[in-house]
């Protein structure tokens, strides 16, 4: 996305900062629940909008190259980017989990053309050369040759995590043999650059300092266990990954200073960085507890870290003035940033929310919330009579920090709201004097990072990626490398259908082809497919209740009994466990059907209790093939 290798770009800052826009008298919001109603829907044109060839900004890119914006001056991003492209591709891939089916074709295009770009020579190298670690390509799919900060090493891991996340879903839904032959060769070539180069220095996302980076290091360590997971799933292995995760964990306890997470190794700078934030949420897992190891996002680490990050922007930025420790703040990259005179940027701003909203959802699952010395600074600033201890969900304590973290989240994502354009638009940065966009115009970066944040406040959390299996860290840390396999991936023929459930018996329709082309078959047939009369959602609510208690499911809708408590829903407990606090039903709704609900808890003498506002809302997916989703709330 947006990082820039900002030596190279310093001329146009000077120019720039002269044109900012003047003062801004501060915009009337709307709530910020219905903000993000409709921003959603904005962020998931704006992305579409920048994803070639169909795209409305992105014409001439390749099919399925995502470009980091449609700037193609001052600053000029019109570049596929190897990072921001992984970043974004992996949010679709969770919406499409969610039930967007539409964004099948799109998905299926982005892996098609990382197959090819991955055996495209480059100023880095060659596929099995270290070309893997280029960051950012034309959009004609050619190389890019001016110079610029690379290698970067990040990219070949996220493009691992987003290719197996589709992936999962191929093998969950029955398509094993084509997350076999078309999804894991281009993955096992990424798996296999992270497991040769993560010990080697390179640029860090903001393609500036050349050393070790908090991000590279996280994201390197994710994409080996899920790898390893996925080669296995396919009937393959990865010894590399197995042999290089525990020291790339290992390295990653090296960026714990003990009170703050350091982002670079190799910079002269103070260290605190978005940077970090970015780590912990796209590491996240939700299986995971609040484990310091991983700098999890409840853990004592990510939240001291939190504390220390945003303070750092709290004095700099005139549009932060009079906000206080605990009230949310506009967070840029680092403090010390110059690029456009430096400026707190959405996407940034937005981790600061995400990282929170999945700690909340973690403490609600757990049941408790802990606050150990590490982080007890960061809930004093929220809750001032906080003390270290462990607070179970049903104490008063609690409920009051639970909801001050939460008011303090939904802060960070108002400030995303004031400084939009009111159109919905998001740039890359917005001013630091006065809150005006800045920097490149719709930036497919910022687009994504509110849909994952807007998911996580809603408790829509992705899968596990299997960090309780990869938690332990080795006594000693070695300089290590290991050597896997580069192959052209050269299977790109889709099947002409995809669809969950049910299709568990279709696989890859001519799996041993080996031409390179990219075939339109899903386009057609995923459009011309029957949209289901109705379908099955299933409401998973994390609730935790004592016996005796139980949950149901009111709405606006007759089917849930049109806010009649009467004639409510009952949820069942029966995959309810001290570990994860569940309860859900399943009801055949209209496709289409646009409606608003609330859970309500029942007491044993059937009094009631409905849960906080605002009301919850939700609209049944009329995409083709969608038969079944699930929704996944948190009790509030
Ligand atoms: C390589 O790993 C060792 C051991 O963790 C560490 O001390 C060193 O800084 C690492 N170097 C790079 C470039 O990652
Ligand atoms: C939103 O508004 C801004 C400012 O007026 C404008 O530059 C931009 O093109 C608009 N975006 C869209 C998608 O219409
Ligand atoms: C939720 O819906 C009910 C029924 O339409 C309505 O009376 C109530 O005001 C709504 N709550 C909020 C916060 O909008």
């Amino acid at each position: 996305m947006a990082p820039r290798f900002w030596t190279a770009l310093c001329a146009f800052t000077l120019g720039h900062a002269v044109l900012a826009a003047p003062q801004l008298a501060p915009r009337a919001t709307a709530s910020l629940d219905s903000w993000l109603a409709t921003e959603t829907a904005v962020a998931r044109t704006g992305i579409l909008d920048n994803i070639g060839a169909d795209g409305a900004y992105a014409r001439s890119s390749k099919s399925g190259i995502v470009i980091a914006s449609p700037s193609t001056d001052s600053p000029d991003y019109y570049y596929t980017w190897t990072r921001d492209s992984a970043l974004v591709m992996k949010t679709l891939v969770d919406l499409f989990k969610n039930g967007d089916t539409d964004l099948l074709t799109v998905i299926e295009e982005y892996i098609s053309s990382q197959a090819y770009i991955q055996t495209v020579s480059n100023p880095s190298g060659g596929l099995s050369s270290g070309g893997l670690g280029e960051p950012k390509f034309n959009v004609d799919e050619t190389a890019y040759t001016g110079s610029w900060g690379r290698p970067q090493r990040d990219g070949p891991a996220l493009r691992a995590t987003a290719l197996i996340a589709f992936g999962q879903w191929l093998i969950s839904n029955g398509y094993t043999s084509t997350a076999a032959d078309i999804v894991w060769p281009i993955v096992r070539n990424d798996l296999s650059y992270v497991a040769q180069y993560w010990n080697s220095s390179g640029y860090d996302l903001w393609e500036e300092v050349n050393g070790e980076s908090f991000f590279t290091t996280a994201v390197q360590h994710r994409a080996l266990v899920e790898g390893s997971k996925f080669a296995s799933q396919v009937g393959s292995s990865c010894s590399y990954c197995d042999s290089q995760a525990p020291q790339v964990l290992c390295f990653l306890q090296s960026y714990w200073t003990g009170s703050y997470t350091l982002a670079n190794f190799g910079s002269s700078r103070t260290g605190k960085d978005a940077n970090t934030l970015l780590g912990s949420i796209h590491t996240f897992d939700p299986e995971a507890g609040c484990d310091d190891t991983t700098f999890q996002p409840c853990s004592a680490r990510a939240l001291a870290n939190h504390k220390v990050v945003t303070d750092s922007f709290r004095s700099i930025y005139t549009v932060n003035s009079g906000k206080s420790a605990g009230q949310a703040v506009a967070v840029g990259r680092y403090p010390e940033d110059s690029y456009y005179n430096g400026n707190p940027w959405y996407l940034c701003t937005m981790a600061a929310a995400e990282l929170l909203y999945d700690a909340l959802y973690q403490w609600n699952k757990i049941g408790s919330l802990t606050i150990s010395s590490t982080s007890l600074s960061f809930f004093t600033d929220l809750y001032s009579s906080a003390a270290t201890g462990t607070y179970s969900s049903s104490s008063a304590t609690y409920s009051s920090i639970v909801s001050a973290v939460k008011t303090y989240a939904d802060g960070y994502m108002s400030i995303a709201e004031q400084y939009a354009y009111s159109n919905g638009s998001m740039s890359e940065q917005f001013s630091r004097s006065n809150g005006s966009p800045v920097s490149a115009r719709d930036l497919t970066w910022s687009y994504a990072a509110l849909l994952t944040a807007n998911m996580r406040r809603n408790s829509v959390v992705p899968p596990a990626w299997g960090e309780t299996s990869a938690s332990s860290v080795p006594g000693t840390c070695a300089a290590t490398s290991a050597t896997g396999t580069y192959s052209t991936a050269t299977n790109t023929n889709w099947p002409s259908t995809l669809t969950s459930g049910t299709g568990a018996t279709t696989t890859t329709a001519g799996g041993t082809t080996t031409s390179k082309t990219t075939t339109t078959t899903s386009k057609t047939t995923t459009t011309s497919c029957t949209t289901p009369t109705s379908v099955a959602v299933t409401f998973d609510v994390v609730a935790t209740t004592t016996y005796g208690e139980n949950i149901n499911l009111a709405g606006s809708i007759s089917a849930l009994g049109n806010w009649d408590t009467g004639s409510a829903i009952a949820l069942s407990a029966d995959k309810y466990t001290s570990s994860n606090h569940l309860w859900y039903v399943t009801v055949n709704l209209p496709a289409g059907q646009v409606f608003q609900y609330k859970y309500i808890r029942v007491e044993s003498d059937s009094s009631i209790q409905w849960e906080s506002d605002p009301n919850r809302s939700y609209t049944v997916p009329a995409a083709c093939a969608t038969t079944a989703v699930t929704i996944s709330d948190t009790w509030r």
